[in-house]
């Protein structure tokens, strides 16, 4: 929901320029309609089947972001007990909480257990039994399903891909058929459903496809044995177009590919994270400095690694704009942060105009990983976070202090 009126650049119906002076840079802002629009493509696209569409709440974790989507119907795919705690206090009903992950401990287990979570996406058999233990101590049971490795290749970032051999994510998928076996064995667990999420920012549904006839295969194995398996569990990963060459495909045409391979009496659910929040947010920042150096012309903003480290870490693009409008002479540009690390950059060589210091760019697309994987490294507080519905303007997170930046550190001297 960005568009330029006159020189001026909007989010809804909001200047950028005047959001960058009423709460300072940096500051993530958000489109509400952005967040509805892209959630609901993915309503639609279930509407004829039976499941659930539970948000990723790694991609960004905002209890306002997360209150607009469990109002909206979506149900969560959590990583964590903390993620747990953040999903029920925005109002998320347990019974659409799916809960992921290598590395769960024994009092998380327990918090999902006590909180009666929809299931456990179990990523190894020491987890099978820790579930089963924990939940016959608490007289319960434990739904859950196999998060199975199909070894896919996504043909994305090696960092976010997580369906291949040789990673650490989900059951391998000669070993799946014999765990769902010994599943079956366990008094207190109850098998309900199959997981697979086989990487992020895939741009191709072929990945996709593969990925669900791999399981189809596995499911008719299992079922042979006498377990029913209700629901396919497809994960998240559907890209977005970061740059304008990218084409991203839409949730429909992955979601229709997938149910063609299964049968009606199957229930699905999908656990989108970025394809919700990605082009939905967006990091507002300043140029503090242009310097040049080394036969580079170097903007220097007020947003760094810290704030946004896909750049640094994944080799992410993030298309940036300057917030106005100008005739200014483009140049070659690389774009930087503060922090000091060479890694500290939101843009390589980028046409841009000549900017003064003071003026506004916009990092975009940052709505996803953005604002939940930031840090305060170099001591540097995180950062605000405002959401815009139309003309409507709401600070939903403020802007932490230097007093922020000591909280919970003991010092007895
Ligand atoms: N389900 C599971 C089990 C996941 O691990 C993830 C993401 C998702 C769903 C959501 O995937 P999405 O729809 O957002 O692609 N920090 C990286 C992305 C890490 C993705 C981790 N898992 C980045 O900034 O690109």
């Amino acid at each position: 929901m960005l568009s330029f009126k006159g020189n001026d650049l909007f989010i809804e119906n909001v200047k950028l320029a005047s959001l960058a002076k009423k709460f300072g840079t940096a500051v993530f802002v958000y489109s509400k309609s952005q967040i509805l629009s892209n959630f609901k493509a993915y309503q639609d696209g279930l509407a004829k089947r039976e499941g659930l569409i539970c948000f990723a709440c790694k991609t960004n974790s905002n209890q306002t972001i997360l209150k607009i989507l469990s109002k909206a119907g979506a149900g969560a795919d959590v990583t964590s007990g903390g993620e747990i705690f953040r999903c029920l206090k925005a109002g998320f009903e347990p019974s659409k909480i799916v809960y992921a992950g290598v590395g769960k401990t024994d009092e998380e287990i327990e918090y999902a257990l006590k909180n009666k979570i929809f299931m456990f996406n179990v990523e190894s058999i020491e987890e099978l039994y820790a579930i089963d233990k924990i939940a016959g101590r608490l007289k319960t049971k434990a739904k859950i399903a196999f998060r199975i490795n199909p070894n896919v290749n996504p043909h994305t970032h090696k960092y976010i891909t997580t369906g291949k051999e040789g990673t650490k994510f989900g059951i391998a998928y000669k070993a799946v058929v014999s765990a769902y076996i010994l599943a079956k064995k366990c008094p207190n667990i109850v098998v309900i459903g199959i997981h697979s999420h086989i990487g992020s920012q895939i741009l191709e549904i072929e990945p996709f496809k593969i990925a669900a006839q791999k399981i189809k295969n596995l499911v008719d194995e299992i079922e042979k044995n006498g377990i029913k398996i209700e629901y396919i569990d497809c994960g998240g990963g559907i890209g977005i177009e970061y740059e304008k060459s990218q084409k991203a495909p839409a949730p429909n045409q992955v979601m229709n590919a997938i149910f063609a391979i299964f049968g009606k009496d199957k229930k699905f659910i999908f656990e989108p994270g970025r394809s919700i929040m990605a082009n939905a947010g967006h990091l507002l920042c300043k140029v503090i400095y242009r310097k040049n150096s080394g036969g580079q012309s170097f903007l220097i903003t007020d947003a760094g690694m810290n704030d946004l480290i896909r750049p640094s870490l994944y080799q992410a693009y993030h298309e940036i704009l300057p917030v106005k409008k100008t005739n200014a002479k483009k140049v070659k540009t690389t774009v930087v942060g503060p922090i000091c690390e060479s890694g500290d950059f939101m843009g390589n060589d980028r046409m841009l105009p000549i900017l003064a210091q003071g003026e506004y760019l916009l990092i975009t697309c940052a709505g996803a990983y953005g604002a939940a994987m930031s840090s305060q490294y170099n001591s540097r507080p995180l950062l605000p976070e405002v959401l815009v519905e139309n003309s409507k303007i709401q600070l939903i997170k403020k802007r932490a202090s230097y007093n922020d930046l000591l909280l919970n550190e003991v010092s007895k001297l």
